[in-house]
């Protein structure tokens, strides 16, 4: 039996106090079950509705891309500075300590090597091991316009019926290919079908052109991705142009783990993205950071 010994009898019901109806802080996500916000929560810090995401899923189709030869070495030492880790399980499993605090955003459709028709993939990921992982997100590959778009597509309409039977979060990819492009007409149609078939963050291109009518005509968060490896102080404004146009924040790889100085970048990138630092001033940070590392390495330390 429960020890009621000692039970107050007064109370204190503030009965003048009405109770608060608290609008959840992401675009589109307000009528989402409890578990999806929380775990949208995890992804995207709520003080400033975005997110540095990590993405590290390249050897899905790619192998061991350059950067990502040893996760253990490489990028274990990068994890405190995301909010999340985009990855596959295999990696998950095998080399991140159980113990980080990073949301994790699975890699949940494959299938085709860089040496065969890449929109050609099927989900990779039972819904069941995503929530055995504890992760917030899936993410899909979606080929608008590829030669398997309506696979991509169905792949996607899977898993958002699996995540909302579990409360996963379902991240839409938008694939470019080698014919499509990368401009904002394409992206605003590309980004939209992902949002109304169900995706709850859509991840796409920067353009430099209209990214602001992309974001706008996608109604769920819109998460910038990084591409191709530019100079450290060009990733630094197109993070910059896409969180001002609109954007919840980014999920970059090899702009981060194939800079000279990876941990330096991403600090630099989370200033822009959680703090709008402009990005010359993180440019500034970024370097500072990299030369305090370049003399603690000669001093041995
Ligand atoms: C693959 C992906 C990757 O996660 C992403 O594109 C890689 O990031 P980056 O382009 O910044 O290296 O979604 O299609």
């Amino acid at each position: 039996m429960a020890d009621i010994e000692g039970t107050h009898e007064t109370k204190e019901f503030y009965l003048d106090v009405p109770a608060k109806n608290r609008a959840f802080f992401l675009k589109g996500s307000g009528a989402l079950d409890w578990g999806l916000q929380n775990r949208l929560a995890r992804i995207f810090s709520p003080a400033s509705g975005k997110t540095v995401m990590l993405a590290i899923d390249h050897g899905y189709f790619q192998g061991p891309t350059t950067g990502l030869e040893r996760v253990d070495v490489n990028i274990v030492p990068l994890a405190p500075y995301a909010d999340a880790l985009m990855l596959t399980r295999g990696i998950l499993r095998s080399t991140i300590p159980s113990s980080c605090r990073n949301a994790i955003v699975l890699r949940a459709s494959g299938g085709p090597s860089i040496l065969k028709e890449l929109s050609n993939e099927q989900i990779a990921l039972d819904i069941e091991d995503a929530v055995r992982l504890n992760a917030c997100a899936v993410a899909v590959q979606v080929f608008v316009g590829g030669e398997f778009e309506t696979q991509s597509i169905h792949n996607l309409t899977r898993l958002v019926d699996a995540g909302n039977r579990y409360g996963v979060a379902v991240l839409g990819v938008t694939a470019v290919g080698k014919t499509l492009t990368r401009d904002a007409k394409y992206l605003r149609l590309a980004c939209r079908i992902c949002a109304e078939l169900g995706a709850h963050v859509v991840k796409t291109y920067f353009c430099p052109e209209g990214f602001e009518t992309v974001a706008a005509s996608c109604p769920v968060p819109l998460v910038m991705a990084g591409g191709k490896k530019l100079p450290e102080l060009d990733a630094l404004k197109m993070a910059s142009n896409a969180v001002e146009q609109g954007a919840s924040g980014v999920d970059m790889g090899r702009n981060i783990f194939q800079s000279d100085a990876p941990t330096a970048m991403i600090q630099a990138v989370g200033k822009v993205v959680h703090e709008g630092l402009k990005p010359e001033h993180a440019y500034d940070f970024y370097q500072t950071l990299k030369n305090e590392k370049k003399v603690e390495t000669l001093a041995g330390r």
